[in-house]
């Protein structure tokens, strides 16, 4: 056997090694935060780490703050208005927990004057869970909730320099096989006495009633 070959091999035994080396520390990590938390039966590690999607309760309005503090661009908020949230628009809007961590949050509400509408304010993900499909499964979350059952249209605003942001409702609409309209609404100088980009008005004219659309995704 050629010496080349060989040493190739060698790096590649210890390359798996070091490998599985890694996850064998990550899997000790996890064993002992759960044995810290108190978690000892699989079925209880199992639940420590399964993604969680669900409405808020008034008790998160901290977490949802601080969440938001840690995702730039997004405009921080009042405590009050995070409470609001969680009490009078908690039906369309979504919590994403893994082990017992708020890592991602969407505020949602439907505009009273058009209330076939689904405004979709902030959608925030930690940055350790960014780019896994978090984004995406939370507004799926959010679509199929009875409270949006008969909505027509989703909107938004977007910042013209938010990538993230155009890739995921991007996304949304082509999953959905809808078209994607943009416009200016509230302007730099106009409306933000030019501290605040442009946002423009993004709305995404859903083909499907949602709930006949998760029913169909389901079979
Ligand atoms: C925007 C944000 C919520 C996206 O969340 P995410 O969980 O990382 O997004 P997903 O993994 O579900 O990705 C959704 C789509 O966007 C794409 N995408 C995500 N981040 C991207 C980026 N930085 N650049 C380009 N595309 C990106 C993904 O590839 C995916 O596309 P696909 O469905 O065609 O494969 C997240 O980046 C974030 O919290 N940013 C800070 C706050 C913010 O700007 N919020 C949005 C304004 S309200």
């Amino acid at each position: 056997m050629h010496k080349p070959f060989i040493y190739c091999l060698v790096l590649k035994r210890l390359a798996i090694k070091s490998k599985l080396k890694t996850s064998e520390d990550e899997a000790i990590s996890i064993c002992e935060q759960d044995e810290a938390r108190g978690l000892s039966t699989s079925r209880d590690r199992k639940q420590s780490f399964s993604l969680s999607l669900r409405t808020p309760r008034l008790d998160d309005g901290a977490d949802i703050s601080a969440l938001i503090r840690d995702c730039p661009p997004l405009d921080t908020n009042s405590a009050y208005c995070g409470l609001l949230l969680c009490t009078h628009f908690k039906e369309t809007c979504v919590v994403a927990e893994r082990a017992g961590k708020m890592i991602g949050w969407i505020s949602a509400y439907r505009p009273p004057a058009e209330p076939d509408r689904i405004f979709v304010w902030q959608v925030a993900v930690h940055a350790s869970a960014r780019g896994t499909g978090l984004g995406k499964r939370m507004l799926d979350e959010l679509m199929t909730r009875q409270a949006v059952k008969d909505v027509t249209t989703l909107i938004t605003t977007i910042t013209e320099a938010n990538n993230a942001s155009w890739a995921l409702f991007g996304s949304f609409a082509r999953r959905r096989g809808a078209g994607l309209q943009r416009r200016p609404i509230f302007q730099r100088d106009v409306h933000f006495a030019g501290e605040h980009d442009t946002e423009f008005l993004v709305s995404i004219r859903l083909l499907t009633p949602q709930l006949e659309l998760s029913a169909k995704e389901a079979t």
